[in-house]
């Protein structure tokens, strides 16, 4: 820890709160203490005369709730000055070091996801800029750096080989004179069609949202250095289409390459629904059309039915994973189908990959896990990556996500059993009711239960409902509707439970919250189901 220079002056004459502290960067953090007993005030940091960043911050005065950190790397040697508006004594327990407050216990704390993406410290929400590059999966996302709550929108920053081990990075974008950083994409400007490229490397482009207070406008960064460093653009913002639609939910960009036309294609939520426009530099887009009835975080992608590259169909869909199935030519989205869904529950706002080598093909995405983590410093997950299909099933064409294959190193079969009543199953998994992580697959049949399933300490993960075919409380019919089988793939972390149906047909996700003072652990219920088949995998950490 090193001493601050520090002065705790008042702002302003009006004796209200706020002081400041100078300070020569010397060590990669900056750690600050956070009380949810304070009201957030601004703290704005200015590096050597010039403004460099505003946010706000709830700066605990005496004991810390947990302590938050900015890396300081790229000032080394400068000095900062950080000015706050709210109670002053807190500056003075601002300290610089190489290590986070915590680091020792890092990764390693109590409620901490095992096997979901989290960030160190703060606030996370939509995954951004999903994108392959020179062999690296490269996981943006919304990030409040300085709280564990919804704020100061930050783009953060993890790189990762094999889509399973995450590298945090420091965050890559911060807020700026036109707002803070909402959701968006990333491509790679191969033919250097924005100009950004440098000694025939190609630029990484970040295309996202500036949210300031009276509009969301669409701008550009990029980065030559594998996403480490971002340039914004000079000319931002891009599109600012707030008044044609008389709104300002004009958000989230979602970009790509069009080969047939050689085009970018951007889809913006706006107002009600998916816009598109197109450009040929990333810089000047035209508008093109517009699909109502989606809200935020669009996607836009054709995959093969069935695998066959000879029938494809164009999917998107919106936040809440309700897609429209449909063709595409590169200016209009024309819906051949009303809106299904596949996943529902904690899942929000997922993307998917852009520049996946084309021998892999997949279509690879990860969406926000809205999961608290109790008493943790951070919150929020990313949920498991899965992969994409379009399959054909008993109801027509339907989206399909399964958890990649890279994730299969990270289970070890425990046990297998084939053919259990429930009782038999129940002291089968008797065992494994204290893991803090667990993969189940079972199938289960069902005969004359209106309530079916299992549950882990009185918490359903799943419930089926023969007489309404729901599942979890949704509509599902079973793929084969005279055995009445159910496969449940559940994947159960610290904090969550993800559970896909018949082989990705429909998932869903949830907080795994044990019922206070049961401790049962799993139970089959249900009045004459079957177990036909239950294994269970331990599971490893990403960690
Ligand atoms: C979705 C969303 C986006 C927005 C971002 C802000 O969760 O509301 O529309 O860009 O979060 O954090």
């Amino acid at each position: 820890m090193t001493l601050l220079l520090c002065s705790l002056l008042p702002l302003c004459a009006s004796g209200a709160q706020g002081g400041n502290i100078s300070l020569k960067i010397t060590k990669q953090y900056l750690n600050f203490p956070v009380s949810h007993q304070q009201e957030r005030s601004r703290m704005t940091f200015e590096t050597e005369g010039a403004p460099d960043l505003s946010v706000v911050i709830r700066l605990a005065p005496e004991e810390a709730d947990y302590w938050v950190f900015r890396d300081m790397s790229a000032f080394e040697g400068k000095t900062v000055r950080i000015a706050y508006e709210g109670d002053p004594r807190g500056l003075a327990k601002i300290y610089q070091s190489d290590r986070i407050a915590g680091q020792d216990s890092l990764y390693r704390e109590k409620n901490r996801p095992q096997f979901h993406f989290t960030t160190r410290r703060g606030w996370i929400n939509d995954p951004n800029g999903l994108v392959f590059h020179n062999g690296e999966y490269h996981l943006f996302y919304q990030h409040n750096p300085y709280e564990r709550d919804w704020q100061n929108m930050h783009w953060g920053h993890a790189v990762s080989e094999d889509l399973v081990h995450w590298k945090e990075l420091p965050d890559a974008l911060c807020p700026d004179s036109l707002g803070t950083m909402y959701s968006g994409s990333a491509v790679i400007d191969y033919a250097n069609t924005a100009g950004f490229n440098r000694d025939g490397k190609p630029a990484l482009v970040a295309i996202y949202t500036a949210a300031g207070p009276e509009r969301q406008v669409q701008c550009l960064a990029y980065s030559l250095d594998d996403g480490r460093t971002f340039t914004k653009y000079a000319g931002n913002p891009v599109i600012d289409s707030r008044d044609k639609w008389n709104s300002k939910d004009t958000r989230d960009p979602k970009v790509f390459w069009y080969a047939p036309a050689g085009h970018w294609v951007l889809v913006l939520n706006e107002r009600d629904g998916h816009s598109i426009y197109t450009s040929a530099d990333l810089k000047k887009w035209t508008y093109e059309s517009h699909v109502t009835g989606f809200w935020e975080c669009p996607e836009l992608f054709e995959l093969p039915v069935d695998g066959n590259p000879e029938n494809k169909k164009w999917v998107m869909y919106g936040a809440s994973g309700t897609y429209m199935l449909g063709s595409f030519d590169g200016r209009v989205f024309r819906p051949e189908s009303g809106k299904y869904c596949y996943t529902t529950g904690s899942i929000y706002a997922a993307q998917t990959y852009t520049n996946i080598p084309a021998a892999d093909g997949r279509r690879i995405q990860i969406g926000w896990g809205r999961i608290s983590h109790p008493g943790m410093p951070f919150n929020g997950m990313m949920t498991l990556p899965t992969e994409l299909t379009l399959r054909t099933t008993k109801d027509g064409v339907r989206l399909a996500s399964t958890p990649i294959a890279e994730l299969d190193r990270l289970f070890r079969p425990l046990a297998e059993w084939r053919g259990l009543t429930p009782d038999e199953a129940n002291r089968k998994l008797e065992e494994f009711g204290k893991a803090d992580r667990l993969r189940i697959r079972t199938t289960i049949e069902l005969s004359h239960a209106t309530d079916a399933g299992l549950s882990l300490d009185g918490q359903s993960i799943v419930a089926y409902d023969l007489n309404h075919n729901t599942l979890n409380g949704r509509f599902y019919s079973p793929q084969d509707p005279t055995s009445m089988r159910l496969t449940a793939d559940i994947y159960l972390d610290r904090t969550s439970a993800e559970v896909f149906i018949d082989g990705g047909l429909y998932s869903y996700s949830m907080e795994r919250r044990p019922q206070t003072g049961n401790n049962g652990g799993f139970r089959f219920r249900g009045n004459r189901i079957k177990v036909c088949s239950l294994e269970v995998f331990a599971v490893g950490s990403i960690w």
